[in-house]
This record gives structure tokens, C-alpha cells and sequence, in this order.
């Protein structure tokens, strides 16, 4: 459903639809973090950002219409909320329903995965202005432990050059044209990826590193999830 008519240049989606199997218990998006719903946190990084003016979600594909998600959102403050969607059984489906609800007017696509609510306003920034250098761009942190890949018996093998290597977040923000290419592009050759710079890759096209901190977790497991309440009492960002 559309819940709002923006004129938008930079526009989120962000897919919340996934079931949390890795941490069990309710869906990870919707427990409480810091007093809101974890989803609820994460919007609120691209709510006070000047620079995004529209943000989809794809919700969970049970959620009949996303009219109730919708007013949930809207009552917690998201504004700039445009549409919520229904997601689908994989990331990739669920962030290809999102695409195609954005305003035709957002040239920029940032897409950033629910359960990352330590994003910063300036990683959020040097993004944003990586998309508009290089077409696509994606905040990363560097590798800092030792990298070794191992036996398929249990046993250490060779070392891999750390100084190359990149733990790949979100948000990944794209021109426009770039994405929904990829996606059509997806659709064709019935390409199966975990997140959309491999997407955009496959389609020949380079996507640039944004460097940023490690602290911008994805919550995955139950110990992502205490670190994070660790986390959000000593590093999140002011909400006024
Ligand atoms: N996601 C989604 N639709 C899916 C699967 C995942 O929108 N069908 C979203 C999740 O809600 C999350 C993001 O993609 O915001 C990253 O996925 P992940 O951390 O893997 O979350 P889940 O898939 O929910 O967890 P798990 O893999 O442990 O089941
Ligand atoms: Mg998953």
C-alpha cells in the first residue's frame, strides 16, 4: 500500500520479511531494542537523514496488505514511510518487491537490511555520495582478524591475504536503472545471490567500497543480539 506522495531523488528500501531462524523465538525485526521495535530503530537512521525522502518496507508475506505494519510505522514516528510491501520467501524477492514500489522520482536506491540499526548519518552520507560518483557503492569493513581457510577434515590450510578482504554490509545504493536492470537481468538467467552488489555485479557493472565500521552489525545470531543491546545504550545516535 502507499501511504505517502514524495518527490524523492534517494529512496530505502529495506527488506524486513525474513523469519530469524538464526536467533529463533518472534521475528527479529519486531523485538524490542532500546524501547521500539528493532525494524522501528533501523528506519529511524534514514528518518533523520536530510538526504532520504522515501522509505519502502517489504514486510513479512503474511501480513495481508501491510495496512497494519503501515500504521504501526506511522505511529512510531516514520514520516517519510512511502509503501509497504509484501515480502517474498527469499532476501533477494523481498528487496525486488521493494524496488518496484519506490517512486518513479527516487534516482538513487539505498537498500539496508532491517536488522542493522547502527548505521551512521555519515556512513548513510559517503554512500549516498559514492552512488552519485560511481553508480553503485556499498559500505564495507575491512577484515581484521587472521583469514585461514580450512580442511574439509577439521584442519587450518593457507592463509589468505587479509589486506583484500571485506566484511560486505548494508546499506548497497544504486542509480536507479542499475538495479531494476539487475533485477530484470536475475529474472532471465535465474540468478539466486545473497545480496544485491553480487546482483549488480553480474551484470558487468562495478560497485564501489564506502569504508565503514565494524559496529554496523547485522543481527543474526543470540550473540549479535546481546551485543546489541550493549551496544545501543553506549553507542547509538541521538534520536532528536
Ligand atoms: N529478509 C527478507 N525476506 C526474506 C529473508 C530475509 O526481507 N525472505 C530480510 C530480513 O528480514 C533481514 C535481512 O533480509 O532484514 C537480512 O536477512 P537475515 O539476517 O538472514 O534475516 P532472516 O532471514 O530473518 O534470518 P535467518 O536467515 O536467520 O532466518
Ligand atoms: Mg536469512
Amino acid at each position: 500500500m502507499i501511504v505517502n506522495n514524495a518527490s524523492t531523488d534517494v529512496a530505502v528500501v529495506v527488506p524486513a520479511a525474513g523469519s530469524g531462524s538464526r536467533l529463533g523465538g518472534r521475528r527479529k525485526q519486531f523485538r524490542h531494542l532500546g524501547g521500539a521495535p528493532l525494524l522501528v530503530q533501523t528506519l529511524r537512521c534514514f528518518e533523520r537523514h536530510p538526504e532520504v525522502e522515501a522509505i519502502v518496507v517489504a514486510g513479512p508475506p503474511d501480513d495481508a496488505g501491510g495496512e497494519e505494519l503501515a500504521a504501526e510505522l506511522r505511529d512510531a514516528g516514520i514520516s517519510k514511510l512511502y509503501a509497504v510491501v509484501r515480502g517474498g520467501s527469499t532476501r533477494q524477492e523481498s528487496v525486488r518487491q521493494g524496488v518496484d514500489a519506490t517512486p518513479a522520482s527516487a534516482s538513487i536506491l539505498l537498500i539496508h537490511d532491517a536488522v542493522r540499526p547502527f548505521v551512521s548519518a555519515d556512513e548513510l552520507s559517503a554512500v549516498i555520495a559514492a552512488v552519485r560518483h560511481h553508480g553503485a557503492a556499498a559500505l564495507a569493513s575491512p577484515a581484521t582478524d587472521t583469514m585461514r581457510h580450512g580442511t574439509t577434515d577439521g584442519f587450518f590450510d593457507t592463509t589468505v591475504d587479509r589486506s583484500t578482504l571485506f566484511h560486505v554490509q548494508t546499506p548497497q545504493g544504486f542509480r536507479r536503472e542499475w538495479i531494476v536492470d539487475a533485477f530484470a537481468q536475475a529474472d532471465r538467467a535465474g540468478w539466486d545471490v545473497t545480496d544485491d552488489v553480487e546482483l549488480v555485479m553480474r551484470t558487468g557493472r562495478r560497485v564501489a567500497i564506502v569504508e565503514g565500521s565494524s559496529r554496523n552489525i547485522k543481527i543474526t545470531t543470540p550473540a549479535d543480539w546481546d551485543l546489541a543491546e550493549q551496544l545501543w545504550y553506549s553507542w547509538a545516535e541521538p534520536t532528536s
